[in-house]
């Protein structure tokens, strides 16, 4: 027997990213992102679809900049931190004392104990349903260099479908 699903459990696992946006010198913030995807190569570009409501698409909306930062299995709780609270309510760089770093091309800070950093600037933005996808031209891309060369092992934050949020927040999103 088969029954009816949220469809969204049956897409997961997916990568945990975070998402650094706004401005180094005045408001940042980050989300836990993960319907973030490359969708060219040529140009390098990244679709991140990102709630309406969520702090990060006001930010993300007024900079037209974000980075995707890719965090390691370390950084787990820190993940979930930024994924069940808002910018709306808290300083999240504060509140888990992830360190922003000035980016190289944005006014975004990077997260440094973050392995990798893609360094976007958007070029449209599409209105799903309760999403924003913002399409970002990868306007710089850097990583940890023993990680790059193999010499330093990490593990990615491959997590299982996040009740917790969907449960709480799936309609604010
Ligand atoms: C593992 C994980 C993945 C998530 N992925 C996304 C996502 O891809 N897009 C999104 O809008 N929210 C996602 N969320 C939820 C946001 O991180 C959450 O709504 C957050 O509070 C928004 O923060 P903001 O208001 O500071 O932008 C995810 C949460 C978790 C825990």
């Amino acid at each position: 027997m088969k029954i009816d699903v949220e469809y969204l459990q049956f897409m997961w696992p997916m990568r945990h990213f975070l998402i650094s946006c706004g401005d180094i010198n005045d408001k940042s913030n980050i989300i836990a992102a993960s319907f973030c995807m490359p969708v060219s190569k040529e140009p390098p570009l990244i679709a991140c679809a990102i709630g309406k409501k969520a702090y990060s698409s006001k930010l993300i909306e007024s900079t037209k900049e974000f980075i995707v930062n890719v965090p390691t299995k370390e950084l787990k709780a820190k993940i979930y931190y930024c994924g069940y609270h808002s910018g709306h309510e808290v300083d999240k760089f504060k509140e888990t004392e992830l360190t922003p770093k000035p980016a190289r091309k944005v006014k975004a800070p990077i997260i440094e104990e973050c392995v990798a950093h893609m360094e976007c600037k958007v070029i449209q933005k599409i209105e799903t349903g309760d999403k924003y996808l913002f399409i970002g031209e990868v306007v710089e891309a850097y990583a940890d260099e023993k990680v790059v060369k193999g010499e330093k092992k990490i593990e990615y934050v491959v997590g299982d479908f996040p009740f917790k949020v969907y449960a709480i927040r799936f309609k604010g999103l």
